[in-house]
Protein backbone atom coordinates (compact mmCIF):
# COMPACT_ATOMS: atom_id res chain seq x y z
CA UNK A 1 0.00 0.00 0.00
CA UNK A 2 1.40 3.37 -1.20
CA UNK A 3 0.87 5.40 2.11
CA UNK A 4 2.38 8.67 0.72
CA UNK A 5 0.43 12.04 0.89
CA UNK A 6 -0.74 13.25 -2.50
CA UNK A 7 -2.26 16.58 -3.17
CA UNK A 8 -0.71 18.48 0.02
CA UNK A 9 1.23 21.85 -0.23
CA UNK A 10 3.55 22.96 2.08
CA UNK A 11 5.14 26.37 2.27
CA UNK A 12 8.21 26.85 4.23
CA UNK A 13 10.49 29.79 4.71
CA UNK A 14 13.94 29.31 5.21
CA UNK A 15 13.63 26.12 3.72
CA UNK A 16 17.77 26.41 1.82
CA UNK A 17 19.49 25.60 5.32
CA UNK A 18 18.83 24.03 8.53
CA UNK A 19 15.73 23.26 9.99
CA UNK A 20 13.54 24.53 7.07
CA UNK A 21 16.02 22.44 4.47
CA UNK A 22 15.65 19.33 7.21
CA UNK A 23 11.65 19.77 6.73
CA UNK A 24 11.39 20.53 2.65
CA UNK A 25 13.33 17.11 2.29
CA UNK A 26 10.88 15.20 4.82
CA UNK A 27 7.93 16.68 3.39
CA UNK A 28 8.97 16.23 -0.05
CA UNK A 29 9.99 12.81 0.57
CA UNK A 30 6.27 12.19 2.32
CA UNK A 31 4.95 12.90 -1.19
CA UNK A 32 3.78 16.95 -0.29
CA UNK A 33 4.44 19.59 -2.68
CA UNK A 34 6.77 22.12 -1.68
CA UNK A 35 7.03 25.43 -2.09
CA UNK A 36 10.62 27.13 -1.01
CA UNK A 37 10.82 30.53 0.41
CA UNK A 38 14.20 32.08 0.97
CA UNK A 39 16.26 34.94 -0.08
CA UNK A 40 19.61 33.14 -0.39
CA UNK A 41 19.95 32.26 -4.18
CA UNK A 42 23.11 30.36 -4.30
CA UNK A 43 21.46 27.56 -1.74
CA UNK A 44 18.32 27.65 -3.42
CA UNK A 45 20.09 26.33 -6.33
CA UNK A 46 22.55 23.80 -4.12
CA UNK A 47 18.49 22.80 -3.10
CA UNK A 48 17.64 22.40 -6.33
CA UNK A 49 20.16 20.44 -8.04
CA UNK A 50 20.30 18.13 -4.61
CA UNK A 51 16.30 17.27 -5.13
CA UNK A 52 16.50 17.18 -8.55
CA UNK A 53 14.60 13.36 -8.78
CA UNK A 54 11.93 15.39 -6.80
CA UNK A 55 11.59 18.64 -9.59
CA UNK A 56 7.88 18.00 -9.71
CA UNK A 57 7.05 18.64 -6.43
CA UNK A 58 9.24 21.48 -5.76
CA UNK A 59 9.24 25.38 -6.50
CA UNK A 60 11.92 27.41 -4.99
CA UNK A 61 11.64 31.03 -5.25
CA UNK A 62 14.21 33.82 -4.09
CA UNK A 63 11.99 35.83 -1.60
CA UNK A 64 12.88 38.12 1.34
CA UNK A 65 10.16 37.34 3.67
CA UNK A 66 10.09 41.06 5.51
CA UNK A 67 8.38 41.88 1.80
CA UNK A 68 4.66 40.81 1.91
CA UNK A 69 4.44 41.90 -1.58
CA UNK A 70 7.38 39.72 -2.90
CA UNK A 71 5.73 36.66 -0.28
CA UNK A 72 2.16 37.39 -1.27
CA UNK A 73 3.46 37.01 -5.37
CA UNK A 74 5.60 33.71 -3.98
CA UNK A 75 2.36 32.49 -2.35
CA UNK A 76 0.15 33.17 -5.78
CA UNK A 77 3.11 31.28 -7.84
CA UNK A 78 2.57 28.72 -5.48
CA UNK A 79 -1.30 28.07 -5.83
CA UNK A 80 -1.31 28.63 -9.67
CA UNK A 81 1.36 25.81 -9.34
CA UNK A 82 0.27 23.43 -6.62
CA UNK A 83 -3.60 24.19 -6.13
CA UNK A 84 -3.48 24.25 -2.59
CA UNK A 85 -1.71 25.35 0.37
CA UNK A 86 -2.16 22.78 3.40
CA UNK A 87 0.78 23.62 5.38
CA UNK A 88 2.91 26.62 6.20
CA UNK A 89 6.59 26.41 8.06
CA UNK A 90 7.80 29.64 8.88
CA UNK A 91 11.33 28.50 9.47
CA UNK A 92 13.16 31.66 8.34
CA UNK A 93 14.45 33.59 11.61
CA UNK A 94 17.80 35.35 12.09
CA UNK A 95 19.83 36.38 15.45
CA UNK A 96 21.77 39.34 16.13
CA UNK A 97 22.95 38.87 19.82
CA UNK A 98 24.40 41.62 22.00
CA UNK A 99 23.49 42.92 25.72
CA UNK A 100 20.86 45.44 25.77
CA UNK A 101 23.81 47.63 27.19
CA UNK A 102 27.43 46.81 28.10
CA UNK A 103 29.50 48.52 31.14
CA UNK A 104 33.18 48.39 31.07
CA UNK A 105 34.18 46.24 33.83
CA UNK A 106 37.40 48.81 34.85
CA UNK A 107 35.88 52.39 33.92
CA UNK A 108 31.75 51.10 34.93
CA UNK A 109 31.18 53.15 31.98
CA UNK A 110 28.73 52.29 29.41
CA UNK A 111 31.16 50.61 26.27
CA UNK A 112 28.36 49.23 23.79
CA UNK A 113 24.81 48.70 23.27
CA UNK A 114 22.61 46.71 21.34
CA UNK A 115 21.96 49.07 18.33
CA UNK A 116 18.62 49.70 16.71
CA UNK A 117 19.34 47.55 13.47
CA UNK A 118 20.07 44.77 15.49
CA UNK A 119 16.88 44.98 17.39
CA UNK A 120 14.75 45.83 14.39
CA UNK A 121 16.56 43.58 11.65
CA UNK A 122 15.70 40.96 14.09
CA UNK A 123 12.02 41.50 15.05
CA UNK A 124 11.44 42.14 11.28
CA UNK A 125 12.55 38.84 9.75
CA UNK A 126 11.59 36.88 12.88
CA UNK A 127 8.21 38.60 13.87
CA UNK A 128 6.94 40.58 10.68
CA UNK A 129 8.82 37.74 8.21
CA UNK A 130 6.63 35.31 10.02
CA UNK A 131 3.76 37.41 10.06
CA UNK A 132 4.01 38.01 6.20
CA UNK A 133 4.13 34.25 5.49
CA UNK A 134 1.20 32.58 7.85
CA UNK A 135 -0.81 35.86 6.74
CA UNK A 136 -0.83 35.61 2.95
CA UNK A 137 -0.69 31.30 3.23
CA UNK A 138 -3.60 31.55 5.33
CA UNK A 139 -5.49 33.45 3.19
CA UNK A 140 -5.05 31.55 0.55
CA UNK A 141 -5.76 28.47 2.53
CA UNK A 142 -9.43 29.98 3.96
CA UNK A 143 -10.22 31.36 0.09
CA UNK A 144 -9.66 27.59 -1.34
CA UNK A 145 -10.96 25.79 1.96
CA UNK A 146 -7.42 23.46 2.38
CA UNK A 147 -7.37 21.89 5.23
CA UNK A 148 -4.14 22.46 7.55
CA UNK A 149 -1.48 23.50 9.78
CA UNK A 150 0.49 27.12 10.67
CA UNK A 151 3.48 25.81 12.00
CA UNK A 152 5.57 28.91 14.08
CA UNK A 153 8.86 28.73 15.17
CA UNK A 154 9.46 30.05 18.56
CA UNK A 155 12.21 28.72 20.56
CA UNK A 156 12.83 27.77 24.42
CA UNK A 157 14.89 30.98 24.41
CA UNK A 158 11.30 32.65 24.58
CA UNK A 159 11.17 32.06 27.91
CA UNK A 160 14.63 34.91 27.61
CA UNK A 161 17.99 34.33 27.42
CA UNK A 162 20.69 37.04 28.09
CA UNK A 163 21.85 39.09 25.20
CA UNK A 164 18.92 38.12 23.67
CA UNK A 165 16.49 40.68 24.10
CA UNK A 166 15.92 41.36 20.49
CA UNK A 167 15.39 37.47 19.35
CA UNK A 168 13.81 36.57 23.03
CA UNK A 169 11.02 39.18 21.89
CA UNK A 170 10.06 37.51 19.06
CA UNK A 171 10.23 34.23 20.05
CA UNK A 172 7.55 35.23 23.14
CA UNK A 173 5.37 36.81 20.71
CA UNK A 174 5.27 33.49 18.25
CA UNK A 175 4.74 30.86 21.21
CA UNK A 176 1.78 32.81 22.14
CA UNK A 177 0.17 33.12 18.57
CA UNK A 178 -1.24 29.62 18.04
CA UNK A 179 -3.80 30.72 21.31
CA UNK A 180 -4.76 33.66 19.73
CA UNK A 181 -5.06 32.47 15.92
CA UNK A 182 -6.43 29.59 16.59
CA UNK A 183 -9.27 31.79 19.12
CA UNK A 184 -9.97 33.94 15.82
CA UNK A 185 -10.55 31.41 13.49
CA UNK A 186 -12.95 29.23 16.10
CA UNK A 187 -15.14 32.67 16.90
CA UNK A 188 -15.19 32.42 12.60
CA UNK A 189 -16.01 29.01 12.15
CA UNK A 190 -12.88 28.18 10.82
CA UNK A 191 -12.01 25.37 12.07
CA UNK A 192 -10.20 23.38 9.12
CA UNK A 193 -6.64 25.33 9.75
CA UNK A 194 -4.83 24.46 12.98
CA UNK A 195 -2.08 26.95 14.40
CA UNK A 196 1.03 25.10 16.41
CA UNK A 197 4.51 26.34 17.38
CA UNK A 198 7.59 24.41 18.14
CA UNK A 199 10.00 25.83 20.39
CA UNK A 200 13.07 23.80 19.70
CA UNK A 201 16.36 24.17 22.80
CA UNK A 202 19.39 24.20 20.69
CA UNK A 203 19.84 22.07 17.31
CA UNK A 204 23.19 21.57 15.52
CA UNK A 205 22.32 23.97 12.61
CA UNK A 206 24.45 27.05 10.77
CA UNK A 207 22.39 29.64 13.27
CA UNK A 208 24.79 28.49 15.82
CA UNK A 209 27.99 28.70 13.87
CA UNK A 210 29.24 31.80 15.45
CA UNK A 211 28.99 30.48 19.34
CA UNK A 212 32.47 29.45 20.63
CA UNK A 213 33.09 26.07 21.24
CA UNK A 214 33.75 26.72 24.91
CA UNK A 215 30.05 28.50 24.75
CA UNK A 216 28.40 25.22 23.26
CA UNK A 217 29.73 23.30 25.99
CA UNK A 218 28.66 25.66 28.48
CA UNK A 219 25.50 25.00 26.72
CA UNK A 220 25.41 21.13 26.47
CA UNK A 221 26.41 20.98 30.44
CA UNK A 222 23.31 22.66 30.98
CA UNK A 223 21.01 20.43 28.79
CA UNK A 224 19.87 16.72 30.29
CA UNK A 225 20.06 14.53 27.64
CA UNK A 226 23.74 15.46 27.02
CA UNK A 227 23.93 16.61 23.85
CA UNK A 228 22.33 19.24 21.29
CA UNK A 229 19.16 18.48 19.57
CA UNK A 230 19.29 16.89 16.54
CA UNK A 231 17.77 18.33 13.33
CA UNK A 232 15.96 14.56 12.79
CA UNK A 233 14.43 15.19 16.49
CA UNK A 234 12.61 18.60 15.36
CA UNK A 235 11.79 16.89 11.73
CA UNK A 236 9.95 14.18 13.30
CA UNK A 237 7.85 16.52 15.77
CA UNK A 238 6.33 18.83 12.88
CA UNK A 239 5.57 15.49 11.11
CA UNK A 240 3.89 14.02 14.46
CA UNK A 241 1.08 17.35 14.54
CA UNK A 242 0.90 17.17 10.95
CA UNK A 243 -0.33 13.63 11.58
CA UNK A 244 -2.29 14.20 15.04
CA UNK A 245 -5.08 16.06 14.64
CA UNK A 246 -5.84 16.60 18.59
CA UNK A 247 -2.58 19.00 18.24
CA UNK A 248 -4.18 22.75 18.21
CA UNK A 249 -3.40 26.02 19.59
CA UNK A 250 -0.12 25.26 21.56
CA UNK A 251 3.45 25.40 21.79
CA UNK A 252 5.80 22.30 22.14
CA UNK A 253 9.54 22.57 23.90
CA UNK A 254 11.95 20.09 22.20
CA UNK A 255 15.23 20.99 24.61
CA UNK A 256 16.26 17.63 25.35
CA UNK A 257 15.57 19.42 28.74
CA UNK A 258 17.43 22.65 28.45
CA UNK A 259 18.14 23.92 32.36
CA UNK A 260 18.40 28.06 31.83
CA UNK A 261 20.14 30.15 34.20
CA UNK A 262 20.83 34.07 34.61
CA UNK A 263 17.15 34.68 34.24
CA UNK A 264 15.31 36.50 37.43
CA UNK A 265 11.88 34.54 38.44
N1 LIG B 1 19.08 26.02 15.46
C1 LIG B 1 18.65 26.28 16.67
O1 LIG B 1 19.30 26.00 17.67
C2 LIG B 1 17.27 26.88 16.88
C3 LIG B 1 16.71 26.83 18.17
C4 LIG B 1 15.46 27.40 18.37
C5 LIG B 1 14.79 27.99 17.33
N2 LIG B 1 15.37 28.02 16.09
C6 LIG B 1 14.63 28.69 15.03
O2 LIG B 1 14.44 27.81 13.94
C7 LIG B 1 14.37 28.59 12.74
C8 LIG B 1 15.35 27.98 11.75
O3 LIG B 1 16.65 28.11 12.29
P1 LIG B 1 17.89 27.34 11.69
O4 LIG B 1 18.71 26.92 12.84
O5 LIG B 1 17.43 26.35 10.70
O6 LIG B 1 18.63 28.57 10.96
P2 LIG B 1 19.53 28.64 9.63
O7 LIG B 1 20.35 29.85 9.79
O8 LIG B 1 20.19 27.34 9.38
O9 LIG B 1 18.43 28.88 8.47
C9 LIG B 1 17.68 30.05 8.38
C10 LIG B 1 17.29 30.26 6.93
O10 LIG B 1 16.47 31.45 6.87
C11 LIG B 1 16.84 32.18 5.72
N3 LIG B 1 16.48 33.58 5.90
C12 LIG B 1 16.97 34.45 6.81
N4 LIG B 1 16.42 35.66 6.65
C13 LIG B 1 15.54 35.57 5.62
C14 LIG B 1 14.66 36.46 4.98
N5 LIG B 1 14.57 37.75 5.36
N6 LIG B 1 13.89 36.02 3.96
C15 LIG B 1 13.98 34.72 3.57
N7 LIG B 1 14.80 33.83 4.12
C16 LIG B 1 15.57 34.24 5.15
C17 LIG B 1 18.35 31.96 5.60
O11 LIG B 1 18.82 32.24 4.28
C18 LIG B 1 18.47 30.49 5.98
O12 LIG B 1 18.34 29.67 4.83
C19 LIG B 1 14.66 30.03 13.13
O13 LIG B 1 13.45 30.73 13.30
C20 LIG B 1 15.35 29.90 14.46
O14 LIG B 1 15.19 31.03 15.26
C21 LIG B 1 16.58 27.48 15.83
Amino acid sequence: MNLKVKNKTIVISGGASGIGLAAVKKFINEGFNVCVLDHNQDALNKLDKELTEYKNQLLSKVCDITQSDKVSLAMDECMARFGSINAVLPAAGIVKDGYFIKVDRDTKKVKSHMTESQFKEVIDVNLTGTFNTIQQAAIRMIDNQCKGVLYLVSSINQAGQLGQLNYATTKHALAMWPKLLVGEFHKQNIDFIRVVSIAPGYVETPILKNIKPEIKQKIIDNIALGRLVQVEEIISTLWHIWENKAINATNIEISGGHIQVGICK
